[in-house]
């Protein structure tokens, strides 16, 4: 039996911090607010004219250097995002540019909104196992401020820019266990950007547009869900987990999920407070952090789940 497993992990955030106090010049907010309804302190936000692919290449290269390998030996590219750098090409073909992998490599985005990372990991997953890709770059990166309208009080404080990578690589022992992907399209509306180019102009809104009571109540019941679900299939219980690393968008949301799973507060990563909600990186951030403070140790095992527009949501059960 083959297993894929992640051999390596990097991510990376822009230089310029913008805090809670920074935001109440910009809109009406106050920082007691922000942390106690949401636990965000402050939020990372791209230079101007760095791209998605631009912050997903910094990760690449740690997570690279981390599994010792080179862009030479990449045979497989996912980007999660939801903020492209154009329309096409897809950003995992930028990415491969910047990377400079020039051996045909297979590369392209999936678009899950906050889920994207484990739709992603769950894609290169099959390719890994099924023995199309040998050395798999996974990633999820954002410039999501790019979406938000900074007039909008109820979005514009919650959201983040950022980038994390995993490198995946064929392994006799587990790797990952499970990957557990479901989708909603009912949920459209709960949670968009309805805009789309079309004849030279924007159709509909650029900007985020959120039922955030909606999303939070949806957001705590499949996280809870489909956290049950990994371990279920795989006869574990939630003591037989290490670290839980959930989608960071919310640490009440957080704090919910893991209440009802009946996993102790100081095996869930949080990094929600430093980067806000950075989609689809945010799972792909929380990971590498925690493995680079030493936290997460090889052998032991992680619960990933994510949710987000759509709607989506996803679990993945890893071991290191
Ligand atoms: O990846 C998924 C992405 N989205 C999410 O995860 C969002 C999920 N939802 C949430 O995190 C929460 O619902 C929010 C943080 C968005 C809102 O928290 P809440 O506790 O549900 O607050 P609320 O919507 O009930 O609003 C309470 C009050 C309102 O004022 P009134 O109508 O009671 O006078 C809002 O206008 O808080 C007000 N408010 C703010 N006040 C200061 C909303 N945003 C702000 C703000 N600063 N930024």
């Amino acid at each position: 039996m083959i297993y894929s497993k992640i051999t390596g992990t990097g991510s990376y955030t822009p230089e310029r911090v913008l805090t809670n106090r920074d935001l109440e010049k910009i809109v009406d907010t106050d920082d007691a607010w922000i942390r106690s309804r949401t636990g965000i302190q402050q939020r990372h936000v791209r230079a101007e004219g760095q791209t998605t692919s631009d912050l997903a290449l910094v990760a690449c290269q740690r997570a690279l250097a981390a599994a010792n390998l080179t862009p030479a030996d990449v045979d497989l590219i996912v980007v999660a995002t939801t903020t492209p750098d154009m329309v096409f090409p897809s950003t995992a073909c930028l990415l491969q540019d910047k990377l400079g992998v020039t051996n045909g490599t297979p590369a392209f985005d999936i678009q899950a909104v906050c889920t994207g990372f484990v739709y992603a990991l769950s894609m290169a997953d099959k390719f890994v196992r099924g023995g199309s890709a040998r050395c798999a770059l996974v990633v999820g990166a954002e410039t999501f401020t790019n979406l938000l309208d900074w007039s909008d009080r109820n979005t514009c404080v919650l959201f983040g820019d950022g980038a994390g990578a995993v490198v995946l690589q064929p392994s006799k022992t587990p790797g990952i266990y499970s990957t557990h992907l479901h989708a909603d399209g009912r949920h459209a509306n709960m949670l968009s950007v309805p805009g789309a180019f079309c004849a030279g102009q924007a159709n509909g809104s650029p900007t985020v547009k959120m039922d955030g009571g909606a999303v939070f109540k949806f957001a705590v019941k499949v996280l809870d869900q489909v956290c049950r679900e990994a371990l279920e299939a795989n006869g574990l219980q939630i003591a037989d987990v290490d670290w839980l690393v959930p989608h960071q968008a919310n640490i009440r949301i957080i704090e919910s999920t893991g209440q009802k799973l009946g996993i102790d507060a100081g095996r869930v990563v949080v990094t929600v407070d430093r980067h806000g909600n950075t989609s689809a990186a945010s799972i792909p951030l929380a990971l590498d952090l925690a493995v680079r403070d030493g936290r997460i140790q090889p052998g032991h095992k992680v619960l990933l789940a994510g949710v987000g527009g759509g709607f989506t949501w996803g679990s993945a059960l890893i071991s290191m």
